[in-house]
């Protein structure tokens, strides 16, 4: 892959080292940082969440223990990395991993997957085992894999059960912002169905948890994606209104924080990955963002993509990037759920908030069916 095609795909919001650190804690909630295409950020962005973490106590939420410990006593730095893995070069990941160890670096806890080409079964296996294997050898902590998987309860199985071996699966419904499956559906149809297979599949033994993705930015959505059957949350459309997210331009923020209706504001599409050149996403994907002048271009107006991508390449040139709502021509990657995310706040309080508001909602829920039941 050249590098021209690199840069094309980095225009990405993103989490960093900086968002993943606080949004930790050694329990219920854990900070992804996301790598670009060739995950060149790895060794830096991990270098720099350790040296963070080991000055800072990390609180201990697990099972009623509220105390404190140390990164070094966990054994891993209590983060997750994710990566896209038809991109990013494995040797490469492993080069950083082998150079890591030697130093004597703590592993992250968690290694996430995405977007492997169909059929994704044996590539997301061949990372599973090599990134086992050396954390096997070495004697460190092994770091939990999480696959996230869009579109279909029966991939979700499949996966499952496979080599892959994940230990949490994400399912990731078509609300979702960013990349996932062009065919799809929402969490409200996959969560349960996937857990019903689930069910019928394991009969006691261990099984990858469910993690639900896809539109939840606050407590009513994380409440609502329990009560389908997932065990945890993924939240990314609501951390880009986070200041410890990088966005590629202050305007990519306030579009976001100005966004209302997600519904009809956002859209799937393909065209957000032609406008700097030829789609080298893997074909079963696509991407949900706000609705721009591009896509109205190709999707009402007939404009060729040629004409399309001079208009890009224009607009990237102005002081906004493209990004502001008179250029609108750089693509603002956002979920459904975006016409919630009207303030900024911080990462850490964002989960905690959400988590406070899941058991709030709950509870109330019980209070008023026990109520229904007594009447
Ligand atoms: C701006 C943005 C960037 C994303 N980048 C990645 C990524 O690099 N790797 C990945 O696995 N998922 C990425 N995702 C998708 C998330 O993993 C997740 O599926 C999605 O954010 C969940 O839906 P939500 O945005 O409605 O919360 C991204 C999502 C957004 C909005």
């Amino acid at each position: 892959m050249d590098s021209g095609t690199v840069d094309r795909q980095c225009s990405y919001g993103r989490s960093s080292w900086t968002f993943a650190c606080p949004s930790s804690d050694a329990g219920w909630r854990l900070g992804l940082m996301g790598m670009d295409i060739v995950a060149e950020r790895l060794e830096p962005w991990l270098d720099e969440a350790a040296k963070s973490l080991e000055e800072q106590p990390i609180q201990l939420l697990r099972r009623g223990n509220t105390g404190t410990t140390r990164a070094a006593d966990l054994g891993y730095l209590p983060l997750g990395v994710g990566f896209l893995v038809s991109f990013t070069k494995l040797d490469h990941v492993m080069q950083v991993l082998r150079s890591r160890t030697e130093r004597k670096a703590l592993p992250p806890a968690v290694m996430w997957f995405f977007a492997a080409e169909e059929p994704s079964v044996d590539t997301y296996t061949t990372w599973a085992r090599n990134i086992r294997h050396h954390y096997a050898e070495t004697k460190q902590y092994i770091p939990q894999i999480w696959i996230q998987v869009g579109g279909s309860a029966v991939a979700a199985l499949e996966l499952a059960q496979s080599d892959a071996k994940p230990d949490a699966l994400v399912v990731q419904g078509s609300d979702a912002g960013g990349h996932g499956m062009e065919r799809g559906a929402s969490i409200v149809g996959l969560i349960p169905e996937t857990k019903s297979l689930f069910d019928r599949a394991y009969s006691g033994d261990r099984r990858p948890h469910l993690l639900a993705s896809g539109g939840i930015v606050n407590a009513e959505g994380a409440a609502a994606a329990l009560c389908l059957g997932a065990e945890g949350v993924i939240m990314g459309t609501r951390f880009l209104a986070s200041p410890e997210t990088i966005v590629p331009h202050p305007e990519y923020r306030e579009r976001v924080l100005a966004a209302k209706d997600g519904a009809q504001s956002t859209i799937r599409a393909k065209v957000f990955d032609e406008l700097k050149g030829p789609n080298i996403w893997p074909a079963a994907y696509d991407g949900r963002a706000l609705v721009s002048k591009n896509w109205r271009d190709m999707h009402e107006g007939g404009v060729p993509i040629e004409t399309i991508r001079e208009s890009v390449a224009k607009a990237a040139k102005d002081a906004d990037g493209g990004y502001g709502i008179g250029s609108d021509r750089a693509v603002v990657w956002c979920g459904t759920g975006v016409g919630l995310v009207n303030e900024m706040k911080k990462a850490g309080d964002v989960v905690v908030e959400v988590r406070e508001g899941v058991s709030t909602l709950l509870g109330t829920l019980r209070t008023n069916v026990d109520s229904v039941h007594a009447s």
